[in-house]
């Protein structure tokens, strides 16, 4: 992007009352993925200054938290807590703020860059994995997540990781990101229920017979179509897909 173009977008957040121009970057997330709805609980992990805690407010209009290792200046309606995304203690805290858990989770954090492209790859990898183990713990099944990384060898690993967990992961460079950048957005939606994991195997009953013809077995209430099984069966299946209100399963011979 060119440097006039840059400026364009630093000078527009300083115009519209944002603290950081990467609010736009949010802004363009939230509007491709449709991400943040009316009345959600957004948490906001590494969120200082709060440009993108503004947005969020703005968009949602529900409870918004934001972390960081900095002090967040106050923002109206928006709570703040100063500590660490990769420890357990500031998870619990933000648990203690949205008890009925979030349906946003976001990431903007950024290790401090060494200029070693690699050493900071891993580092932004590291970070990214912190922000997803925490954001598995605060949102509610069927929940989004956005999540910032620098590219590198170990980014296909990480999206494949993301899509463990999420219906659906896509890698996303807003416009108002800064270009050339090693930066890319990965967006999570529709967190899968933590009982049923891709790839795992199962041992089941099937209880049932599904209309389409598949044997139904439950993973603590959790439904699982099985091709070819029969009622009463007792089988280990191994899970080829999974749905945010149900799964799929294969024999295993
Ligand atoms: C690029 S800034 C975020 C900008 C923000 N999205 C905005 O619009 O104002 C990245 C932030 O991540 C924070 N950060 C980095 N590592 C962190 C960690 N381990 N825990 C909490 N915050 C972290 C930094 O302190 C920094 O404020």
């Amino acid at each position: 992007m060119p440097r006039d173009r840059r400026d364009y977008f630093y000078r527009k957040a300083r115009k519209e009352g944002y603290r950081s121009r990467a609010a736009f970057k949010l802004k363009q997330i939230s509007e491709k993925f449709n991400l943040i709805k009316k009345g959600n609980t957004v948490v906001d992990l590494g969120a200082a200054p709060g440009g993108w805690l503004q947005v969020a407010k703005e968009l949602s209009g529900g409870k918004v938290v934001g972390v960081d290792l900095l002090q967040i200046e106050e923002i109206e309606g928006v709570e703040t807590i100063k500590g660490d995304i990769r420890l357990d203690a500031t998870v619990e805290k933000i648990r203690e703020k949205i008890k009925e858990g979030a349906d946003v989770v976001l990431c903007d954090a950024a290790p401090n860059l060494s200029g070693n492209w690699s050493y900071d790859h891993a580092r932004s990898i590291d970070l990214a994995s912190s922000a997803l183990e925490c954001a598995r713990k605060i949102l509610k099944t069927g929940g989004g997540f956005a999540v910032k990384v620098f590219q590198g060898d170990m980014f296909p690993g990480y999206l494949d990781e993301m899509r463990t967990y999420f219906a659906k992961v896509q890698a996303f460079s807003p416009e108002a990101s800064r270009k050339p950048s090693a930066e890319i957005y990965v967006i999570g939606r529709d967190l899968l229920p933590e009982v049923v994991r891709l790839n795992q195997e199962y041992q089941v009953v099937i209880e049932d017979v599904g209309a389409g013809g598949d044997g139904i077995a439950r993973i603590e209430d959790f439904v699982v179509f099985v091709k070819g099984a029969i009622k009463g069966e007792k089988l280990r299946i191994r899970i080829r897909s999974v749905k945010p209100n149900f799964a799929f399963g294969e024999k295993i011979e």
